[in-house]
C-alpha cells in the first residue's frame, strides 16, 4: 500500500482532509480568538431603526481593535441591501467583520483580508415580555476591561445568561468587583427611583448602548431626572422600578431581581410610560 507523504492535517468532525484544503470560513480569526466586531440592528415596520448610530459604533469598535481599511459606506449599503432583499418589516440584523482568515497564530499575517458576514432574521415582538416584565439574575462581571468595544469575545455573557436561565430568569445582570452594576449579559441596565432614572456612566465597563441614548432622551421627554451613576445591587434590590434597554426588545421592564420582587412585581408606571414614549422614535 502506498503510504502518504507527509502532510499538514485538519480534520473537521471525523473528516480528515489536507490542511490546505480547509475553507477559509474555518480558518477564521472570529473562531479562533474571537478576532472581531459585531452589530445588531432592529426594524420597525419596514424601517431600520438608529442606522447612523449602529454604524458609528461599528466604525469605533473596528478602530479600537485596529481592523483598518474597511469601507463602512459599502458595510451601510450591504446592511440596506440585505434588508430590502429579505423584506421583512420586523426584522433584526446581526452583522460582524473579522481580522480575516489564515493560520492560527495570535499574530496575524501581513495582508490578511477581514471577513464580513450577516443575517437578516424576523423578530418576533414577544408582548408578554412587556406586559408582565422579567426576572433578572446577578452575575459576576468577568469579563475583559474594554466591554465598550463590541466585540465578539462574549464566553462570559453566554455563561452569565446560561446561569440567568438555570435560575429562571431572563436576563443576568453583571455586578463588578467594587459591587456595582455594569450592565446586562446583552442589553444596559436602568433603575428608576422617585423622578430620577439611574444607569450607569458611559466608559470602558460597559458598551454604549444605542437604546440607552433614545431611552436617556424619552426620559427627558417625560420629565425624569437622568442620574449617570452606577448602582449596586442592593440599590436596586429596593429600586422602584427596573428596566433592560436592548435593540432587539428596546424596553424590558425587570419585575424580579436576584430573587427579590421590585415594586408590585408589575412592570411600574414610569417603565410603561416610557415604553409610551419609545414607539414614538420607532413609528
Ligand atoms: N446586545 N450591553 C451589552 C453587553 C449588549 O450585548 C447589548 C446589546 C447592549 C444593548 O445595546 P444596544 O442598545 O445598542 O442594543 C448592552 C446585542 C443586541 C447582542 O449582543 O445581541
Amino acid at each position: 500500500m502506498k503510504r502518504i507523504d507527509k502532510m499538514q492535517i485538519a480534520m473537521i468532525g471525523d473528516k480528515m482532509l489536507p490542511l490546505e484544503d480547509v475553507g477559509p470560513e474555518y480558518l477564521d480569526r472570529g473562531i479562533f480568538f474571537g478576532d472581531g466586531v459585531y452589530e445588531v440592528l432592529r426594524s420597525y415596520n419596514g424601517k431600520i431603526f438608529a442606522i447612523d448610530e449602529h454604524i458609528a459604533r461599528f466604525e469605533r469598535s473596528l478602530g479600537e481593535i485596529e481592523i483598518l481599511g474597511v469601507d463602512i459606506d459599502e458595510i451601510r449599503t450591504r446592511v440596506k441591501r440585505a434588508f430590502d432583499k429579505a423584506g421583512l418589516a420586523n426584522a433584526k440584523i446581526y452583522f460582524h467583520i473579522t481580522r480575516g482568515s489564515g493560520k492560527r497564530d495570535h499574530l496575524p499575517e501581513a495582508n490578511i483580508k477581514p471577513n464580513f458576514f450577516l443575517t437578516v432574521m424576523e423578530l418576533k415582538d414577544n408582548a408578554k415580555l412587556k406586559d408582565e416584565g422579567v426576572a433578572v439574575s446577578i452575575y459576576p462581571d468577568i469579563r475583559w476591561k474594554r466591554c465598550d468595544i463590541k466585540s465578539l469575545n462574549l464566553l462570559a455573557n453566554v455563561l452569565a445568561k446560561q446561569d440567568a436561565e438555570k435560575k429562571g430568569c431572563w436576563e443576568a445582570v453583571f455586578v463588578d468587583d467594587a459591587s456595582f452594576i455594569t450592565e446586562g449579559s446583552s442589553s444596559a441596565f436602568f433603575a428608576v427611583a422617585g423622578d430620577k432614572l439611574q444607569t450607569a456612566p458611559l466608559n470602558a465597563n460597559i458598551l454604549p448602548s444605542v437604546t440607552r441614548k433614545y431611552i436617556v432622551k424619552a426620559a427627558a421627554n417625560i420629565g425624569l431626572k437622568i442620574v449617570e451613576e452606577s448602582l449596586t445591587p442592593v440599590a436596586a434590590r429596593i429600586a422602584g422600578e427596573l428596566f433592560l434597554g436592548v435593540t432587539t426588545r428596546d424596553i424590558i421592564p425587570v419585575v424580579k431581581f436576584d430573587g427579590q420582587v421590585i415594586g408590585s412585581g408589575r412592570p411600574g408606571k414610569w417603565t410603561k410610560l416610557l415604553i409610551e414614549e419609545f414607539k414614538k422614535f420607532t413609528t
